[in-house]
C-alpha cells in the first residue's frame, strides 16, 4: 500500500517506519523542519520517502493522521483533497496542555474529524497505545499471543485497511464497531496513558483482551 504520514512526531515516525519495514510505500510529512521527514525516510529504508502533506496525500491508499488536535485543520488544509482516502487517525482530541479531552460523551475526536472530511473513510486506531511500545510489539510479532488493538469506523473498506496495518505492526486487531465507539476508545486511551506513563514499569505497555468462559 501507499501510505501518507501526516505528522512525523512520536507516533507518525514510529508507525511510518514500521509500515515501511512491513513493505509499504511510505511518505513522511508534516514536521517543523524539512529535514526531519527526510531523516525518517532515510532511517526507515525500504520504500520510504519524504514529502509535503499534499504529496503524501496525493497518491496514498491510506493516510495516518498523527498530529496534535490543534494542528488537525492546518495539516488537512496542507494535504488538500483527501476524498476517497482512508484516514487512520491516532490523534486524540486533547487540549493545549494535553491534560484533558476537549470532545467526548456525545461525540469524539474521530467523529469530529469525519465531519471535516465527509468524503474520506475515517478509522480510529493506534490511539490506545503509547508510541514507546510500538517497536517492541513489532519485534514480538511472531509470538503466538499478540497484544490487542481496538479500532472503530463506519466504512468496511477503511476498516479492512486499518486491520491490515494493525496486523503489520504486530497487534491483533479488535473491531470495536462503528466510529461512534471512539467516544469510548479515546477516554480509554487516557486511562492507558496514565498506566503507561505514571504506573510502574515504564511506558512500553500494551494490552490484551481475553475471554474466560466457564
Ligand atoms: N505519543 C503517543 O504515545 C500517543 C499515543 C496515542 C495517541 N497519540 C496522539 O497522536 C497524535 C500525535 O501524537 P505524537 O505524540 O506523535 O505528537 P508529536 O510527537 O507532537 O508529533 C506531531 C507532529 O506534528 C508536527 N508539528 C507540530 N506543529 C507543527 C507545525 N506548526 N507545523 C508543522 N508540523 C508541526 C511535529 O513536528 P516536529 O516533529 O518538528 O516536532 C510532529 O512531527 C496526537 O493527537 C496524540 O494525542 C499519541
Amino acid at each position: 500500500m501507499r501510505i501518507g504520514i501526516l505528522g512525523s512526531g512520536l507516533m507518525g515516525a514510529k508507525l511510518g517506519t514500521l509500515f515501511a519495514r512491513a513493505g509499504h510505500e511510505v511518505v513522511f510529512s508534516y514536521a517543523r523542519t524539512r529535514e526531519k521527514p527526510r531523516r525518517l525516510a532515510r532511517e526507515a529504508g525500504g520504500k520510504a520517502r519524504a514529502g509535503t502533506p499534499s504529496e503524501a496525500a496525493q497518491s496514498a491508499d491510506a493516510l495516518l493522521l498523527a498530529v496534535h488536535w490543534s494542528r488537525v485543520d492546518d495539516v488537512l488544509k496542507q494535504a488538500g483533497d483527501v476524498s476517497g482516502k482512508v484516514i487512520v487517525t491516532c490523534s486524540l482530541p486533547m487540549n493545549a496542555a494535553n491534560t484533558e479531552l476537549v470532545v467526548g460523551h456525545t461525540s469524539s475526536g474521530a467523529e469530529t474529524l469525519a465531519k471535516k472530511v465527509p468524503k474520506s473513510q475515517v478509522v480510529c486506531a493506534f490511539n490506545t497505545v503509547p508510541s514507546e511500545v510500538l517497536f517492541g510489539v513489532y519485534a514480538a510479532r511472531r509470538r503466538a499471543l499478540r497484544p490487542s488493538l481496538v479500532y472503530c469506523g463506519d466504512d468496511p473498506r477503511g476498516k479492512t485497511t486499518a486491520a491490515l496495518l494493525i496486523r503489520d505492526v504486530g497487534f491483533e486487531p479488535l473491531d470495536a464497531g462503528p466510529l461512534r465507539m471512539a467516544r469510548y476508545t479515546e477516554p480509554f486511551a487516557l486511562l492507558f496513558a496514565q498506566l503507561a506513563y505514571e504506573g510502574k514499569g515504564g511506558p512500553e505497555l500494551a494490552y490484551r483482551f481475553e475471554r474466560f468462559a466457564e
